[in-house]
């Protein structure tokens, strides 16, 4: 249990419902590692009164910064005093740092993933080419991380092609890579078989029956990234894993976005490790 008296700091997460956040977690545990008096929060907030919020969090003293998560990603921007170039690409925010009385937003997703990718992953984007499935926020802000680390071509997959299309043209306003989007009436082959990473970033695969894509697409030169970290091990891990691809699942991005905020909040070095198997505790207990 953390400690409260009038000296502790608060930091927390708006959104709504939030019973199943785990952000709690990972930033109490690493408070108590460093023993610092700061407390992490969940702090559901209904639509109608976000803005009454973000404003009254503006101005309590020891308020240092918020997560945000759904579904106000999108919707905090408007009420942010400054926010960070990658954020604004985005068009999404994730954390917010309160600094004299400002509200300042960054969005520290796709950092979160390609930090992930390098360090847990072993995975260099750097000239490759990437196939990302879905296109919804997450798929944006890692689609964003991928340009600005020099990938070669960048395709989006989506169900609804609209969607994929906006994320290209988002894409080739701000970076010089190739882009392109595809759904699933294009030929899935020879698209699979162009690329050297393939990452899902849609909900499917959180339970067990319908893949974002047939698995058999996959062979051992992908890279294969699920963002979805419940079950730690999806049938789409499982089935790459047994094709002989390399696989990376959604954990370790959840523990860098987080890691990231907590470096904005407290500029100190997050204990990544004690993070982690906070994280995993709770993910394994919720499993059994
Ligand atoms: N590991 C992490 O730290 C982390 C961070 C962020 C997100 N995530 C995970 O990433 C996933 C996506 O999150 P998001 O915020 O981007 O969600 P989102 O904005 O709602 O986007 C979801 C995307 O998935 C597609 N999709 C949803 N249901 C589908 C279905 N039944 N068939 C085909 N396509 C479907 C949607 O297609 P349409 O455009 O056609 O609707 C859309 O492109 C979630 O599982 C989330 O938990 C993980």
């Amino acid at each position: 249990m953390p400690r409260v008296d009038g000296k502790t700091k608060l930091v927390g997460i708006i959104g709504y419902p939030l019973e199943h956040t785990l952000s709690p977690v990972i930033h109490n545990a690493a408070f108590d590692f460093l023993d610092l008096n700061w407390c992490y929060l969940p702090l559901p907030v209904e639509d109608m009164f976000l803005d009454e919020a973000l404003n009254g969090l503006r101005v309590i003293k020891n308020f240092v910064g918020v997560n945000v998560t759904m579904p106000y990603k999108e919707k905090v921007l408007s009420c942010l005093d400054e926010i960070s170039s990658c954020a604004q690409i985005v068009g999404a925010v994730n954390t917010i740092h309160i600094k004299d009385n400002k509200l300042i937003g960054y969005n520290t997703d796709g950092r979160g993933f390609l930090t992930a990718l390098v360090n847990d992953g072993g995975f260099d984007p750097k000239d490759k080419n990437v196939l990302i499935v879905g296109a919804g926020g997450a798929s944006r802000s890692v689609a964003v991380t991928l340009a600005l680390s020099k990938v070669n071509e960048l395709k989006i997959l989506n169900r609804t092609k609209e969607r994929a299309e906006e994320v290209c043209s988002l894409l080739r306003s701000n970076f010089a890579c190739g882009v392109e989007a595809f759904d699933f009436g294009d030929d899935l082959e020879s698209l699979f078989s162009s690329v050297d990473l393939i990452i899902n970033a849609t909900p499917i695969g959180m339970s067990v029956g319908e893949q974002p894509f047939p698995l058999d697409l996959i062979s051992n030169k992908h890279f294969v990234c699920d963002l979805i970290y419940k079950p730690l091990e999806t049938t789409l891990i499982r089935v790459a894993k047994n094709n002989g691809a390399k696989t990376l699942n959604g954990l370790s991005m959840l523990l860098y976005q987080g890691a990231a905020a907590f470096e904005i909040w407290t500029h100190l070095e997050p204990p990544i490790e004690i993070m982690c198997e906070a994280l995993k505790k709770v993910l394994k207990s919720e499993e059994s």
